[in-house]
C-alpha cells in the first residue's frame, strides 16, 4: 500500500515557497504533533493559529495540543479526538478551546494522521483548525429561536398547520388539532388532499367544502361533528424560495352567530320603531289634509300620542338593552340591596286603570337582603308589577311576596297576576327580544320589556322564572343571591 503523503516531496521547488506562504497566511490554525514522541508534542503552529488563540509559537511547540482545553477536558469531542489518534484515523470535531487570555472560543479541529510513503508509519498528526464560535452562536440563538417559537405555537390559542413545498404537513399545533378535531390521529407527513378528507370524514362534510385559500387569502369551513363550528383558515407563504406554507385556523362561530343575532336584531328593532313612526305619520297627514273639529280631532290625537309613548319605550328599552350588550358582566356595579324596599318603592309607581286591581304586598318585616343594584332592580320589579297588571284587563289580585328562598343564600320576589296567563307555546319565547304575546292586541308593549328583565337579573347573578295557567295567571320568580358577609342593617 502507498500513501498520497509521497506527492508532497514531488513538488517542484518553484512551488514550495508558495505552499509554504499558503500556510502561514492562511486564516486557519494549521499545527503539526510527532506522533512518534510520547504525548504527540507540537511540532509546528502557523501564525493563523498564532492569530486565533493569541499563543506564540515558541510559547507551545513542544507541548500537547489539549492545553487550548484549560481544565475543560470532559467534551464528547476531544474523547473522539483522543480515540482517532489511538486508531490513527480522520476525525473533524468541534471543541470548547480557550484563547491565552482565558476567552471562549469554539474550534473546529480537522485531524488527520501524516504517515511514511513506504511504510505507512503513522509520523506525525497534521490538523486545521477554525474558529467557528460566530457560526455556533448563531446556531444557537436559531436554536433557541426554533425552540421558543414551537413553544409560542404550541401554546397559541388559534391553530396553525404548515406545509413544506410539496404541500406535506410538517407542523400542526396542538390548538390545530382540537380545532380540526383531529384527536390523537397523527397528521404529520400526509399530504395536503388527505389531511383535507381526514377532517372532512371526521366533520361530517364533503372534502370540497374545504377550500384551501390561495395565501394571502382566507375562507370558511363549516365542521358539522362532534359539533358545529365554524373555522376560518387564512393561508400565508413562508418562505418565498422555500415554498413553504403556514394557515392560521380560527374557530369563528361564537362571532358568526354574535353577528346574525346582531343584524336579526336591527332587522326587527328597524321593523319595531318603524310601525308606531307610520301611525304618528299616517294621522298626521290625514289632520293636515282633512279640516277636522276638535271633537273628530281628538281620538286621532290620542293615537298619535300613544304610538309616540310606544316610540319612546322602545327607544328607552333598546337603549338599555343595548347598554347591557356593550359593557356586558360590568354594566353595574353590585351591592347590597333591601329587596323589600325596592318592592315598595316599585308599588308607588304603578298605574293601575280604573282601580279594578288590588296590589298586595307580601313583605317580612325586617329587610330581606340581596345583591342588586337598586336602580336596575327597581326597574326589574316595575317591569314586572306593570306587566301582572297589563296582562290582567279584567283587574284582580297583584301579589307581590318576598320570602327567602329554600335554596341556600337566597331570596325570592314573586310577582303573581290572575290575568290571562301564558300558553307552554308562549312560555318558552317569553324572554326573547321582540316577542310579544297577545301580539296586535290591545295590551300595549314593546317586546323587550322581559328579556331586559331577564339580561338585568343575570347580570345581578339571579335567575327568573315563570309558572302560568291559560285563563287563570302567571306567576314570575326572581331568585336572587344574598350578599356574604356583612351589610347594612
Ligand atoms: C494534530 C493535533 C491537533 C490538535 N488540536 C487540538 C485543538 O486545537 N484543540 C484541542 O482542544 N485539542 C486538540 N488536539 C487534541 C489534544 O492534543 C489531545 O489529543 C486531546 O486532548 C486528547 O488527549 P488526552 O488524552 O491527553 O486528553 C489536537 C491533537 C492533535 C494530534
Amino acid at each position: 500500500m502507498s500513501y498520497p503523503a509521497a506527492s508532497a516531496l514531488s513538488l517542484p521547488p518553484d512551488v514550495r515557497p508558495i505552499v509554504w506562504r499558503a500556510m502561514e497566511q492562511t486564516v486557519n490554525g494549521v499545527v503539526v504533533s510527532d506522533a512518534t514522541q510520547p504525548n504527540n508534542p507540537l511540532v509546528y503552529v502557523n501564525t493563523g493559529f498564532t492569530r486565533m488563540t493569541g499563543y506564540p509559537a515558541q510559547e507551545v511547540l513542544g507541548r500537547n495540543c489539549g492545553f487550548l482545553q484549560l481544565g475543560d477536558r470532559d467534551q464528547p469531542g476531544v474523547h473522539r479526538l483522543r480515540e482517532a489518534i489511538a486508531r490513527g484515523e480522520d476525525v473533524t470535531v468541534v471543541l470548547r478551546n480557550y484563547r491565552r487570555d482565558g476567552s471562549l472560543f469554539w474550534n473546529r479541529v480537522e485531524m488527520s494522521p501524516v504517515r511514511e510513503a513506504t511504510t505507512g508509519r503513522i509520523t506525525h498528526f497534521f490538523a486545521v483548525q477554525t474558529d467557528v464560535t460566530l457560526e455556533r452562536e448563531r446556531e444557537e440563538m436559531s436554536q433557541v429561536r426554533s425552540l421558543e417559537l414551537e413553544r409560542a405555537i404550541g401554546s397559541h390559542p388559534m391553530g396553525m398547520v404548515t406545509l413544506a413545498a410539496d404541500g406535506r404537513v410538517t407542523l400542526c399545533s396542538p390548538a390545530g388539532v382540537a380545532l380540526l378535531g383531529l384527536g390523537d390521529g397523527q397528521v404529520l407527513g400526509l399530504s395536503l388532499s388527505q389531511l383535507l378528507k381526514r377532517v372532512a370524514t371526521l366533520a361530517d362534510v364533503d372534502s370540497e367544502q374545504l377550500p384551501w385559500p390561495e395565501p394571502g387569502q382566507s375562507c370558511l369551513w363549516e365542521l358539522r361533528r362532534p359539533q358545529q363550528r365554524v373555522i376560518e383558515v387564512s393561508a400565508s407563504s413562508v418562505g418565498s424560495l422555500t415554498g413553504e406554507q403556514m394557515a392560521v385556523l380560527r374557530d369563528v362561530t361564537q362571532q358568526r352567530q354574535q353577528q346574525a343575532s346582531r343584524d336579526h336584531f336591527l332587522a326587527t328593532a328597524a321593523h319595531e320603531l318603524r310601525t308606531p313612526l307610520g301611525s304618528i305619520r299616517g294621522f298626521t297627514e290625514l289632520m293636515l289634509m282633512r279640516n277636522y273639529n276638535p271633537e273628530q280631532a281628538r281620538p286621532l290625537l290620542e293615537t298619535v300620542l300613544k304610538q309616540a309613548v310606544r316610540l319612546g319605550g322602545l327607544l328607552d328599552d333598546l337603549l338599555d338593552l343595548a347598554q347591557l350588550d356593550e359593557r356586558g358582566r360590568e354594566a353595574f356595579a353590585l351591592e347590597p340591596v333591601d329587596l323589600c324596599h325596592v318592592v315598595r318603592q316599585a308599588s308607588e309607581v304603578i298605574e293601575m286603570p280604573e282601580n279594578r286591581h288590588q296590589l298586595v304586598l307580601e313583605l317580612p318585616d325586617s329587610p330581606q337582603w340581596v345583591l342588586g343594584h337598586a336602580a336596575r332592580l327597581e326597574q326589574v320589579v316595575i317591569n314586572l308589577m306593570s306587566n301582572a297588571v297589563k296582562y290582567s284587563p279584567n283587574g284582580g289580585r297583584v301579589c307581590c311576596r318576598v320570602a327567602a328562598s329554600s335554596a341556600e343564600g337566597e331570596c325570592t320576589l314573586e310577582v303573581s297576576d290572575q290575568g290571562i296567563g301564558l300558553s307552554d307555546e308562549e312560555i318558552g319565547r317569553l324572554f326573547t327580544r321582540f316577542f310579544r304575546a297577545n301580539p296586535g292586541g290591545p295590551i300595549p308593549g314593546t317586546g323587550l320589556g322581559l328579556s331586559l328583565v331577564k339580561e338585568m337579573v343575570e347580570r345581578m347573578n339571579g335567575r327568573v322564572d315563570v309558572n302560568s295557567t291559560p285563563g287563570q295567571g302567571s306567576t314570575f320568580t326572581l331568585h336572587l343571591v344574598r350578599p356574604t358577609g356583612q351589610h347594612p342593617s
